[in-house]
């Protein structure tokens, strides 16, 4: 797999259309899952320039989700099931979208940089194996068009869970 990602695209929509084979590569092109977290969240990152892009585990033996491979600052390592945006996606098992984190009941501030957030559930038979955590430092960054796409994603990498 190439280090550099081909994106031309400028608009998110298409940046995403581009992105995604090249996603599907890096997946289908290694077993292991804490190398294939890393390089998703690495390739997310470098192709919208997110302030922080990485993976929640679900532990179910602690009911928390422990942090996985991301891109950005240090975060919390561990989030209890219903805590957080990432917890209520969880218990929820439901992306949740959050246009101002500061106005979202419960959230966690990893960053006080961050602004606004998209968490998505990856799901096996109805069963929350763990999310994706995207935050920016902007108001109101994420659309459907993020959610479409990275429920394509999640479903991608539940295989490989
Ligand atoms: N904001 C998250 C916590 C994780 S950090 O943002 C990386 C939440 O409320 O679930």
């Amino acid at each position: 797999m190439a280090e550099t990602l081909t994106l031309t695209a400028r608009d998110k929509a298409g940046r995403y259309a581009e992105l995604m084979p090249q996603l599907d590569a890096l997946i289908h092109g290694e077993d292991n899952l804490v190398a294939t977290l890393a390089n998703v969240s690495s390739a997310l990152r470098m192709a919208f320039g997110f302030f922080w892009v990485g993976f929640y585990l679900v532990d179910e033996a602690t009911e928390t989700l422990i942090l996985g491979p991301f891109q950005g600052d240090i975060a919390c390592a561990r989030i209890p099931r219903g805590r957080g945006v990432c917890g209520h996606s969880w218990a929820e098992a439901r992306t949740i979208i959050v246009p101002n984190v500061d106005a979202f009941p419960g959230h966690i501030a990893c960053s006080s940089a961050s602004r606004s957030e998209i968490v998505v559930p990856i799901l096996r038979e109805g069963q929350v194996l763990g999310v994706i955590d995207v935050d920016s430092d902007l108001l109101d960054e994420f659309d459907e068009i993020d959610a479409q796409y990275l429920e394509r994603l999640s479903k991608l990498l539940a295989e490989k869970f």
